[in-house]
């Protein structure tokens, strides 16, 4: 595995395999690597002749208060555990070489980037966008690969893609979970054991509303009356949102006749979690999909 640090070496690595024919796939993390990673890796893997990894903790995503300082960072157990899959190339760079001084250049996706996250998090998506398309012009991908479990972020990449006229594929990977059903995050490391606990009446809140769905709900407030029941019983669990939107625009919605999203955002303890359940109708009303 090669390692990179240096972005413009990364761009000119990425123009010669193009040149040679390589196919090229990049999975974007910020490290601390965990199997929901691992999965969205290995379908790179799948995908591409040459499969690029990069982590960036990148400081244009977080706010002012928000973990930037403390978010996870790994790089060495990261490189063991991607090591065998096998990756061609670990792009790691630096913040100053990403954000030089002077940078003064933003991507901001601006109508999907209003609700759900974006609401509690002003500015948090501007700077994915902002990263994420620095990262396209570096690596040059023909597929890049994002999980569903931020599935605002997928839809404002998937627009950017398509607003900026950026030439490649944005795949999707279902949301990994743990055995009990909580969403795989690098942020559940920071949970204490009773905390990580309640935390799962975040999955299982989503649960409950799919099974309403399932059944044949009169309309979106009855799906959310089922999540709110579970979330009652974990006092710990403070929801910061819990809706449900159009998978497409993201707005809220009340009637069930187009493929929505519910999600939800929760603090647990200072931990602050994310989950969402596709509900679409590409299979019968009683057998939707859930991620
Ligand atoms: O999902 C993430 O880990 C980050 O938001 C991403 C896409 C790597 C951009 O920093």
């Amino acid at each position: 595995m090669e390692l990179i640090s240096s972005p413009p070496e990364m761009q000119r690595r990425a123009e010669l395999a193009r040149q040679a024919g390589e196919r090229i796939a990049l999975v974007p993390t910020m490290g601390a690597l965990h199997e929901g990673h691992l999965t969205l890796i290995r379908e790179g893997r799948r995908r591409a002749s040459m499969l690029v990894v990069s982590i960036f903790v990148n400081p244009a995503q977080f706010g002012p208060n928000e973990d930037f300082r403390h978010y996870p960072r790994a790089l060495a157990k990261d490189c063991e555990l991607i090591r065998n899959v096998p990756v061609d190339v670990l792009f790691a760079p630096d913040t100053a070489a990403m954000y030089p001084p002077g940078a003064e250049t933003w991507v901001e996706v601006t109508e999907l980037s209003r609700g759900l996250c974006g609401a509690a998090r002003p500015g948090h998506f501007r700077g994915v966008a902002t990263v994420v398309a620095k990262l396209f012009n570096l690596v040059k991908p023909h597929v890049a690969l994002f999980g569903e479990k931020d599935f605002q972020q997928l839809r404002i990449i998937r627009q950017m893609v398509r607003d900026l006229n950026f030439d490649l594929e944005i795949a999707a990977v279902p949301t990994v979970r743990e055995p009990d059903g909580l969403a795989m995050s690098s942020r559940n490391t920071y949970l204490a054991p009773a905390e990580r606990k309640q935390a799962l009446a975040i999955s299982q809140s989503l649960a409950a509303a799919r099974e309403r769905w399932t059944r044949g709900a009169a309309d979106a407030n009855d799906l959310l009356g089922a999540a709110w029941a579970v979330l009652r019983g974990a006092p710990v669990v403070e929801v910061e949102y819990l809706e449900a939107v159009d998978a497409e625009t993201l707005v809220p919605v009340r009637d069930l006749s187009r493929p929505l999203v519910v999600a939800i955002a929760a603090r647990v303890g200072s931990t602050r979690l994310i989950d969402n359940v596709l509900l679409t109708f590409d299979a019968e009303r009683s057998a939707p999909r859930h991620h």
